[in-house]
């Protein structure tokens, strides 16, 4: 029997890891999950009933009883939320309590997908080690916060780029230190770095990696 095709991707924030998971997922008919969606959705709920996303012990209460309407709020790509989510990340609890839903949505995509993408930081090291797949996809700080200074622009959130920069280096540090789930690339991973690649391109490579990998896996063909 053929097992599900699970494509695990991670990088730090503003890689273009989203668009390419999403991307991916569309062009192979695959279902989607933007597990970083799950933790900025913790923390907005946290925020909204006036909680701090550093109590541990209110944080797993959040992760345990979510509102899953608040993943479409729009506040949740806010910068504030972004901040708050990676501190909600650190917590081990609430890790293990989004863990669950993670690892079902993989080897049991919705739709009877025949494959499951799933973005976040920790998909190809804790959630998937054994996806078929594993790509890193990383760009370097400053082209990742021209990205994000773009994107906040664009929704009409006034910062300088020089602060876009600073703080995309705290989460990052923050996402790459703590003790649990740290973001890192995976042994196995393909490593994607689209600094001086429009998204495209980065598309392009992306989907050869995953062709490579299927075809050495010896999965049946996309
Ligand atoms: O990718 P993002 O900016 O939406 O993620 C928000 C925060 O959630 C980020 O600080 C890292 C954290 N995160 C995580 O720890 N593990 C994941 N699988 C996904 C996101």
């Amino acid at each position: 029997m053929n097992r599900t095709v699970i494509i695990a991707i991670d990088g730090p924030g503003a890689s273009g890891k989203g668009t390419l998971a999403r991307r991916l997922a569309a062009h192979l008919g695959y279902a989607y999950l933007d597990t970083g969606a799950m933790y900025r959705a913790v923390a907005l709920q946290m925020l909204q009933a006036g909680a701090d996303p550093a109590d541990a012990q209110a944080a797993l209460v959040a992760a345990q009883n979510l509102d899953t309407r608040l993943i479409d709020d729009r506040q949740l790509r806010t910068d504030r939320v972004g901040e708050a989510a990676s501190r909600v990340a650190a917590h081990e609890d609430v890790r293990q309590a989004l863990m669950v839903f993670q690892r079902s949505f993989a080897t049991n995509p919705p739709g009877k997908s025949p494959g499951a993408v799933l973005d976040g930081r920790d998909i190809g090291t804790v959630i998937c080690p054994d996806a078929q797949v594993k790509l890193f996809v990383t760009a370097s700080p400053e082209a990742r916060a021209h990205r994000r200074y773009t994107e906040l622009g664009a929704r009409g959130e006034a910062a300088s780029e020089a602060k876009v920069l600073a703080e995309l280096q705290v989460r990052d540090a923050r996402d790459q230190t703590r003790s649990v789930a740290p973001l890192r690339a995976a042994p196995d991973a393909v490593i994607l770095d689209t600094t001086d690649m429009a998204i495209d391109a980065a598309f392009a490579a992306a989907l050869s990696a995953v062709a490579g990998k299927i075809a050495s896996n010896g999965e049946p063909d996309l």
